[in-house]
């Protein structure tokens, strides 16, 4: 038998990888996704050999998710519970996807992960590979309860890597739980779990990984132009770029000017409220452009049904359903919305602030000789006529206002 498991080198799925190939008598597959977690996968083949994998993949999928997931998912505006960018919403699926291709093109029966069993990640990773190779078991060690009595604590896992000659990593253990990828960093538990407790304090800031402090930035703020077309980000400062390359770029310069912090309680689709910390640079960067490229070249009702899918498309990715018929579905018609999004955004960029520069676009739908106050040339807009449009839109105020009197 064969087995894929999702692996990152860290202690937990480290002793998942050793565990699984004595309980089930397995080869194991030891599969990790490039998606931009940087010096987290230096050594990391072999020290899955040595762990006793099989065989190693480590795939660079960081074009893929730009393209195909993080520039997508922009397009639609999303920010689940008004401030989370998904960043790590949005990469499981991905790492889903290869995983069940690596499953299938080696004869695996099963994948495997290390996420918990109180968490989303688990949710994503299994909604994704059940919308894809439904065929593919799944294995799940922290739902499995004599895993769970085996490793009560982090005692336990050390004491089983030592004993099974695993490498483990002599730093000490963060006091929190991270995950990186091109997108952005979390954190979460550990000391987090009060949500009183402030990471942002002077004491503290050593936890950011990816962006300086908006009090340690520079003084001098930095104009920056983006490049729109059909709603995806394609040059930077008159630079043509991919996507992958738009996204290390705007990291960063969102990084220096202390861009793209978040602190915040959320809600998890397993039910619990859940304190996460985010750094997300670049992505913050992009979002704000976006939308003020769409203020320029958006029809307004097009907009308006585009933002009133917002928070579904946004809980769709959170909850794992990416790879679901309606995403599919939203996406065509938030891809089709963005058919005119396309000009230039011109920000500044100034501790931890994103100010808007200016915008302009070929295909503008602006027209200032419609909106002066002064006289309009055009002429296509007749003032006289405003009088029977409030007319019209008074007359259920004035009938509904008029009953309520009668009954006082
Ligand atoms: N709370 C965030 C989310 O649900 C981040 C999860 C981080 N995952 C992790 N394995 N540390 O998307
Ligand atoms: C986990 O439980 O594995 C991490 C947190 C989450 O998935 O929400």
């Amino acid at each position: 038998e064969k087995i894929v498991l999702a692996y990152s080198g860290g202690l937990d799925t480290s002793v998942i990888l050793k565990w699984l190939k004595e309980t089930y008598d397995a080869e194991i597959i030891a599969f990790t996704a490039d998606i931009g977690q940087k010096d987290e996968l230096d050594g990391l083949e072999e020290k899955a050999l040595a762990t006793g994998a099989s065989k190693v993949y480590i795939d660079d999928l960081r074009a893929e998710f730009a393209q195909d997931f993080i520039f997508p998912m922009f397009q639609s505006g999303a920010l689940y519970e008004g401030q989370y960018l998904l960043g790590t919403s949005i990469a499981r699926p991905l790492i889903a996807k290869r995983m069940v291709e690596i499953a299938r093109a080696e004869g695996a029966t099963a994948i495997a992960h290390g996420a918990t069993g109180k968490g989303n990640d688990q949710v994503r990773f299994e909604l994704a590979a059940a919308a894809l190779a439904p065929e593919i078991k799944v294995i799940a060690p922290w739902r499995i309860e004599e895993f769970r009595n085996q490793f009560p604590g982090r005692a336990e896992m050390i004491a089983y890597a030592e004993e099974h000659g695993i490498p483990v990593k002599a730093s000490a253990a963060k006091p929190y739980s991270t995950d990186r990828n091109l997108l952005h960093i979390s954190y979460e538990s550990g000391v987090l779990e009060d949500p009183w407790f402030d990471p942002s304090a002077p004491e503290n800031k050593d936890m950011y990984l990816l962006s300086v402090s908006p009090e340690d930035a520079p003084d001098q703020a930095e104009y920056i132009e983006l490049e729109f077309e059909q709603g995806n980000c394609i040059a930077l400062n008159g630079e043509r770029l991919s996507p992958l390359q738009v996204m290390e770029k705007l990291n960063e310069l969102g990084g220096k000017h202390g861009i793209g912090r978040v602190d915040m309680v959320e809600n998890r689709f397993v039910g619990m409220k859940s304190r996460g910390v985010y750094e997300t640079p670049g992505g913050t960067i992009l979002f704000t452009a976006h939308r003020k490229m769409e203020s320029l070249t958006m029809d307004r009702e097009v907009m308006n049904l585009r933002d009133s899918l917002i928070a579904r498309y946004s809980t769709l990715v959170y909850n794992g359903f990416w790879f679901a018929p309606e995403r599919l579905a939203l996406q065509a018609l938030v891809t089709e919305s963005q058919k005119n999004v396309t000009g230039t955004v011109r920000l500044k960029l100034y501790k931890g602030n994103i100010i808007g520069a200016g915008v302009k676009s070929p295909v503008s739908l602006y027209n200032p000789n419609i909106a002066t106050m002064e006289a309009d040339p055009t002429q296509a807009y007749d003032q006289g006529d405003a009088t029977g449009f409030i007319h019209l839109n008074a007359l259920r105020l004035k009938v509904s206002s008029g009953v309520e009197q009668s009954h006082k």
